[in-house]
């Protein structure tokens, strides 16, 4: 698609920006709907951030994604911030509702969709999440709407107490929050269905950490991780090996831009090539599948 006069606007504002797969992804997504729209990286500082809002708002942008550092920052230049993402402390996408700019969460989103899409339903399950950061925070407020119980066990274990006290506030479900320690974990596994890593425990180049031992791992658990360099971390190669079903952090950040091309355009993404213009980005960063 050429631009026109009425190419719409996207960006993805940030710092930094530059290594972002997002453009690629959507770009490749507008391009296979034959979509009169673009998408760009700008790298907006902090101190830029309520003029690059204010731009891209003049400049009649049809939406933003936002990224570190931002994703609190930007609630306050919004006119609207939806309830989950308010609650998460974080706004990773904006749509311009004709002028109106409204900011959503979609790393929640799109990991539970992540893991539906692979056929791991979430109800009636336990989820054990690793890290009570801002992926964490996003996949915790989504999935206490549809799991079961909720177990997060964070390094830092005030993180953890205080995201499992708002998960029962707000939803009344099963939840603990509790620090991060082999015992504890041992014990936290033994009835645990789903487990997702949402720290960076595992990403390049320190590919051989994992916070799961081996030996906790079995065949009847479902296993995402939240690392996507590499794409197979150390956590899910000893998933696989124990013939657990594993979902790797390539498909949460597949399907969290997916949600957002779908706020955007309001048409069903096109998965397949997102996730291929994904993977062609990182085996050029050399990241292999
Ligand atoms: P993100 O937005 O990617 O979640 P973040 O907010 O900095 O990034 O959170 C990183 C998460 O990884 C946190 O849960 C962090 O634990 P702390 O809250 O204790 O810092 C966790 N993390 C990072 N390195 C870790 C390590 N070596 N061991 C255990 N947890 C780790």
């Amino acid at each position: 698609m050429k631009s026109s006069g009425k190419t719409r606007v996207c960006a993805i504002i940030g710092d930094p920006v530059e290594h972002s797969l997002s453009p690629v992804m959507h770009n490749a997504a507008f391009k296979e709907l034959k979509l009169n729209m673009i998408y760009v990286a700008f790298t907006v500082t902090r101190n830029e951030l309520k003029g690059a809002i204010s731009s891209a708002r003049i400049l009649g942008f049809q939406g933003l994604n936002v990224t570190m550092p931002h994703k609190n920052a930007v609630m306050k230049y919004l006119d609207e911030t939806v309830s989950t993402a308010k609650s998460i402390g974080a706004v990773n996408t904006i749509l311009n509702n004709e002028g109106r700019l409204v900011g959503y969460n979609t790393d929640g989103i799109g990991a539970m969709r992540a893991l539906k899409e692979n056929s791991i339903s979430p109800e009636g399950k336990k989820l054990l999440l690793l890290g009570a950061g801002g992926a964490g925070k996003a996949i915790a407020f989504q999935a206490a709407q549809e799991v079961e119980e909720i177990v997060v066990l964070n390094r830092t274990s005030e993180k953890a107490e205080r995201l499992a006290e708002a998960l029962g506030k707000k939803f009344g479900k099963k939840v603990k929050g509790e620090s991060f320690s082999s015992e504890i974990l041992k014990d936290e596994m033994r009835d645990t269905n789903i487990l997702v890593n949402a720290t960076s425990v595992g990403m390049h180049p320190d590919v051989n950490r994992s916070l799961v031992p081996r030996n906790l791992l079995r065949s009847d658990l479902c296993v995402m991780d939240i690392v996507y360099s590499p794409l197979k971390t150390r956590l899910l190669l000893d998933a696989e090996a124990v013939g657990a079903k594993v979902v790797s952090g390539l498909e949460m950040l597949i399907y969290q831009g997916a949600v957002s091309f779908e706020i955007w355009t309001k048409q069903p993404a096109p998965i397949k090539v997102m996730k291929e213009a994904a993977l062609n980005k990182l085996e050029e960063k050399g990241v292999h599948r």
